[in-house]
Formats: C-alpha cells, structure tokens, sequence
C-alpha cells in the first residue's frame, strides 16, 4: 500500500474535547476535510450545528464556520472516519488514576477502534498519537491493540506517529496555528512527511524524534512548567521573609538570559559543586530554617544533588572492579578550585570504600605544586590530592572503570581509545 499524499488533507480527529476540537476545527478552517469522531453523542450533535461543545476563546466562530462549509462534520461512527480519510489524529483523554497512573482505557478503547476499522481500510492510514501519554505508551498499548484489531503490521500496513499538543487552554488557537514547537516522533523518520503536510501553513521546521522522546517531550514541557512556578512561588515566600519585592526579584531573575532563562544548566549529567552554589544555597536553606518557612522545592535541592553523587558512586560499585581512574577533581574544568567539589565528594566515598583510585587533574595537579589553592589541597584534602597522578595516560593504563568527570577534549579523546573490558563511566 502506497502513502497517499492527497489523503494527508483529509483528516480524522478522535476525541472532541479541548485539544480535539481546536485541532479538528483549526485545521478544517485551513481547508483540510476533516472529520471529527467522539464517544458522545451530544457533542457530536452540538457540533454538527455548528456549536462548540467547549468554552474556549474564538472557537465557536471556527467551529460554526467549518461546519457551515461542509469542512468539518462529527460522527461516533470510527469507521466512517477511518475510510475516509487519510489519517487518524488521536485526542483522547489520559486522566490521573487515584495512585497517579494514567487511565489509558480511553487510548485502548479508540485504538481498538480504529484497528476495527484499517481492517476494512485498502488504502494506507497512519494514526497519529496526539494525546499526552508516557513513553512507551504508543508501543504498547496503541500499536499491540491497532494491530491485533486490524489484522495488520504497524509501519508496514499502516503508518504510527506522535505528535504531541503544547497549547495552553484560553489561547489554544493562537497556540495552534503560532506554536512554540511541532514535534513528530516517527519509528526511523517513517511516515513523517505526512505531517509537513498537514501543517504546511506553520511556517516553522518539525523537530523530528522518535517515538517515545516525542511522548516523553509533552510530561518534560509539563513537568518545567510546574517547577518553575513552585519555584517563583518558593522564592515569593522566602522574599517576604527577607523583606524583599519577590516579583521584582524574579523579574531581575528573568532577566538574564545567559545563565537563566536559557539552555544553560538544563543538560543532565553530574552534581553541581564548587565555591558559589553550595555555599549560597546553605545560606538560604538556614534562613528558611530560621525563618520556619516550609519551602519543599528549595529544601530538597540539596538532596537531589547529593543523590546524584550517591547514584554515581553506585554505579562504580555496581561494576565490581577496584581500580578507578577518575578524570577531572575539580568543580568543572578549566579550574584549580576544590571548594566543595563534586568530584572529591565522589573521590572520598570511593577512598572510604578502600577503591584504588587514581586521578588526573592538570590544573589541580599544578596548583598542588605552586597555585593559590595550595595550602588548601595540602591542608583540607591530603588524602585526595596524593591519589593525583601527572600523567593521564597513566592513569587509564592502570585503571579497570574510568570515571569521566570533566568533558574536555583531551579527555574524551582519551577515553576513545580505552581496552576491551575497560568501563567508561561518563558523568558529564
Ligand atoms: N487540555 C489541554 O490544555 C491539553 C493540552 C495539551 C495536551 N492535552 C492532552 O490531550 C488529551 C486530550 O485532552 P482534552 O483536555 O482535550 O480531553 P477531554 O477530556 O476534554 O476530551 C477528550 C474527548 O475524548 C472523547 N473520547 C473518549 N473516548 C473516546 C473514543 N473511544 N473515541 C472517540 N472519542 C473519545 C471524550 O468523549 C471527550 O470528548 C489528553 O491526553 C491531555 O492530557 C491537553
């Protein structure tokens, strides 16, 4: 069965909620034939008349138009929906169960459906996961339920990809037609093409991924957003406490877009150290302790960095070899500073848990001979510093597990050419 480009301007949308209805009517008011499909009955109804079962901005006016243009039409009926059009965009609800799973039956129940329906299908359909679901979710539930109802092989027969929706309610046609971002996760770039159709009026580039980066990307943008306002919230309630305007203080926060409303510090990999953060934050901690103010997010802050410590020693533990070699002392590279750094953090666990451990610093090494941190390296940490070797090459001979703390050049260069056997632990 062939892709059938003009069938990518007949769309079906299940699920006539919030998001389906903005997507249904938004895309039928930019001329693709779109056929909308829910359970209820009484929404199709409202719609057919030209109404909006929600309340959002502007829709009615979309809705009534569409419909009135013979654009867009609802029916219950999944397989008249299926046969005649092109793709499937699935808008159903994914609501919390009480432990916090997500009910998928709303998920199961249409993909069932629409697999009841591709079984009659002759032309090539690709169904198009719009709801907001876990990773692993389209693989596992959608897909095992299309095909075993259809009868048919997915990326085979039939076409399967997620699209997730990032509008915000009461400005979800702005959001639609203006979004921050299109996102289409594709099982290895099939089928994709069919959705620069579909939205050939955003004039923006898709992002292509794969499918559960796709479903994970909608919990990832959700999950940021609700700590940044237990954020703002944290710091308006510590600022009242210091005496201090907390929006005027977020305002100058948000100002900075070169360390803070940026990319910068949003990568994961290993725990922050060094003579600023930790410092800063204790201060903060015990005036929120002085103060009895309960601010969980900040509280926890210092915990979270020291389980990514604990998690990266287990890991080595987990290996089972006793010779380490660690790559970088310092808090980041480029530096000779040891203050509260990460990396002798690790290195103390590693020395108390008897590891034969050897490091390489160049800065750290130089700095134990003649810097400024001198007297630090010889009096705070002697028992770290003696385990600095001067030659990197050194260092990975001798070691079973690498521990890669810094990211530089030299160092993953190095590491390229490690033995067979030889474990790399890469915590940048
Ligand atoms: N509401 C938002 O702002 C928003 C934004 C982005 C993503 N999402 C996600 O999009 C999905 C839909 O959210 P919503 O707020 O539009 O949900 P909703 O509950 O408003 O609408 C879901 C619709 O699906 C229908 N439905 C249920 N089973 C069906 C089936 N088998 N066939 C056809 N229709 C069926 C229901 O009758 C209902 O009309 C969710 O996964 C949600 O998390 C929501």
């Amino acid at each position: 069965m062939k892709n059938n480009k003009t069938t990518q301007k007949s769309l079906s949308v299940f699920g006539l909620g919030y998001v389906g209805l903005v997507t249904a009517a938004c895309l039928a008011a930019k001329g693709r034939r779109v056929i909308g499909v829910d359970v209820n009955p009484q929404k199709v109804l409202l719609i057919n008349k030209g109404k909006s079962p929600v309340i959002e901005k502007g829709i009615d006016k979309i809705v009534s138009k569409t419909v009135k243009a013979k654009m867009f039409l609802a029916t219950t009926s999944a397989r008249d929906a299926v046969l005649n059009t092109g793709i499937s965009m699935i808008c159903v609800g994914t609501p919390s169960m009480e432990d916090g799973r997500i009910n998928a039956g709303h998920l199961r129940n249409v993909s069932e459906e629409i697999g009841k329906a591709l079984r009659l299908a002759t032309r090539y359909h690709i169904i198009v996961v719009r709801s907001t679901v876990l990773p692993g979710t389209t693989e596992n539930i959608v897909i095992p339920s299309l095909e075993r109802l259809s009868g048919k092989k997915a990326f085979r027969d039939f076409g399967v990809l997620v699209n997730p929706e990032f509008m915000r309610e009461g400005d979800s046609i702005k959001d639609f037609y203006y979004p921050a971002k299109i996102i289409v996760g594709s099982f290895n770039g099939k089928d994709k093409e069919a959705m620069s159709l579909v939205y050939d009026f955003i004039k923006m580039p898709i992002i292509d991924t794969d499918i559960k980066t796709a479903e994970f990307s909608k919990y990832l943008d959700n999950i940021f957003h609700a700590l940044k306002i237990s954020f703002a919230n944290e710091i308006g309630e510590l600022s009242l406490k210091l005496g201090v305007d907390g929006k005027r203080a977020m305002e100058l926060l948000c100002m900075d877009k070169k360390s803070n409303i940026s990319a910068r510090y949003l990568r994961p990999g290993f725990a922050f150290g060094g003579s600023c953060l930790p410092k800063d934050l204790k201060a903060a901690l015990y005036r929120i302790r002085v103060g009895g103010l309960t601010l969980p997010l900040l509280e926890s802050v210092q915990k979270s960095n020291d389980s990514c410590i604990q998690r990266a020693f287990e890991e080595i533990i987990k290996t089972k070899k006793k010779k380490i070699g660690m790559l970088g002392l310092s808090f980041k590279p480029g530096t000779d500073d040891l203050r509260e750094s990460q990396m002798v953090r690790l290195a103390e666990y590693l020395i108390g848990k008897g590891f034969d451990l050897k490091i390489y610093d160049k800065n750290v090494s130089m700095a134990r001979i003649m810097g400024a941190n001198k007297a630090y390296i010889q009096k705070e940490i002697p028992h770290v510093s003696s385990l600095l070797c001067v030659s990197l090459e050194h260092v990975i001979k001798n070691s079973e597990v690498i521990v890669l703390g810094h990211a530089t050049k030299e160092f993953k260069n190095a590491v390229k050419g490690l033995r067979k056997g030889q474990i790399l632990i890469n915590l940048t």
